[in-house]
């Protein structure tokens, strides 16, 4: 087994690197959604080519179709440690959010109470406090001002009985900190609340163990894992089975359909298999063998060593610079990869002056406006913001400190 993550390897495994249009030019908004890797737009043309048709039929082309739709749902269950039914896909997470919270709604009464943060993106959040409309409650977690962290001791002073949910995110789009999901959802179910968890911006970066994990809801983004334009959703089988269908009602008595209420995009579920694909040719090439949870758990651990190391030149650089204000985090073990500043000027304006220098990146609110709002940064001036995930390499970093040093 390698511990270093074969970049080449990686690199080859997706074919933007190799397209002429976007030589030359280096990926900084990975957080806004990844390129996509080979086995899922093989998976997607095949299915578009021999498949598109309704699945779960007689004929060949229908039950191949429904086949590979379950085998994306089962495959990635098994990565995520979640039974097969308690993984379901939605046109994306702010979707997901959406059709959970209308569940909540029919089932919590008047008095009862959900936590929400003011760290996450708006998907995580809006949904929830428009509960407040059904007399829910809605108590909020505030990050402090300076670092855009998440205090422990604060979710604990808004527990008690009433509370029924805690929302927060894995990761923000913007602070970037790792949230410790396990204490967090652990302080949550002692005080006999569920825990929904934005899983969005962490997901790329490598997928947990979520049942291990523990929290009841775990979301994230196909999009920006590699995938196809898909919300993946899992759910815990008490709480799934408790909350009120949402689906058609003949499909109450399926786990996996009760949170989709619209047809799902048969392509483009049968195409996150790739994203299981790609992950086990990943752990073939580093030798990491094991069960689905074992080869998951080898290459986050290659993903993060590596985005790790390139991450801290990175921070030290924006550190040292007096016109940058760098949100959340400065060491590279407790972030992901995903680096917002506040600036003198717009974030906007900032990442224009970025492509000339062959840099992709992007600049505005990410639909993170409250978060902005409690770090005091205007959402019309907004941060820039320069995210890279593991296939990013060290001369490309190097490049956009470059051309940092050149912009700002
Ligand atoms: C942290 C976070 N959560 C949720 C979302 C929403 O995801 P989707 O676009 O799938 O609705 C995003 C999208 O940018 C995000 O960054």
């Amino acid at each position: 087994m390698t511990d270093k993550l074969d970049l080449d390897f990686v690199r080859g495994q997706f074919p933007t690197f190799s397209e002429p249009s976007l030589a030359g030019q280096a990926f900084f908004e990975n957080a806004g959604g990844s390129y996509a890797c080979a086995p899922v737009i093989e998976r997607l043309t095949r299915f578009y080519r021999q498949r598109k048709v309704q699945p779960y039929g007689p004929y060949e082309a229908s039950r191949l179709g429904g086949e590979e739709m379950d085998e994306a749902r089962t495959r990635l269950a098994a990565m995520l440690g979640v039974a097969p039914d308690e993984l379901s896909f939605g046109p994306s997470t702010s979707a997901n959010t959406y059709v959970l919270a209308q569940a909540f709604r029919a089932w919590l009464s008047p008095g009862d109470a959900i936590v929400v943060t003011d760290q996450d993106h708006e998907a995580n959040s809006g949904p929830w406090r428009r509960l407040a409309d059904a007399g829910i409650g809605i108590r909020e977690w505030h990050i402090d001002p300076e670092s855009g962290m998440l205090r422990l001791e604060d979710l604990e002073n808004l527990l008690d009985e009433s509370v029924r949910l805690v929302c927060f995110p894995h990761c923000s789009n913007i602070v970037g900190a790792v949230n410790p999901v396990i204490e967090i959802t652990a302080a949550a179910h002692a005080a006999g609340a569920f825990v929904c968890v934005d899983g969005v911006s962490y997901a790329p970066h490598g997928l947990h163990d979520v049942g291990r994990m523990g929290p009841d809801i775990y979301l994230f983004s196909a999009y920006k894992t590699y995938g196809p334009h898909q919300g993946i959703m899992a759910i815990r089988r008490e709480l799934g089975e408790m909350l009120p269908n949402q689906a058609h009602y003949f499909n109450a008595d399926t786990l996996y359909k009760r949170f989709t209420p619209a047809g799902p995009d048969h392509a483009q579920v049968a195409a996150c298999a790739g994203m299981a694909d790609y992950y086990d040719a990943l752990a073939a090439h580093h030798g990491i063998g094991g069960d689905a949870p074992a080869r998951r758990a080898g290459v986050h651990e290659l993903f993060r060593t590596h985005e790790t190391e390139l991450l801290q030149p990175l921070l030290d650089f924006l550190k040292s610079r007096n016109s940058v204000r760098l949100i959340g985090p400065d060491d590279a073990a407790v972030k992901a990869p995903t680096v917002a500043v506040e600036l003198p000027g717009s974030g906007a304006a900032a990442a224009e002056s970025l492509v000339a220098h062959g840099i992709m990146a992007g600049g505005g609110d990410f639909y993170a406006v409250r978060a902005l709002q409690a770090l005091g940064i205007d959402p019309d001036k907004g941060v820039l913001r320069l995210s890279f995930v593991h296939y990013t390499s060290r001369a490309e970093v190097e490049r956009l400190i470059k051309a940092l040093d050149a912009v700002l």
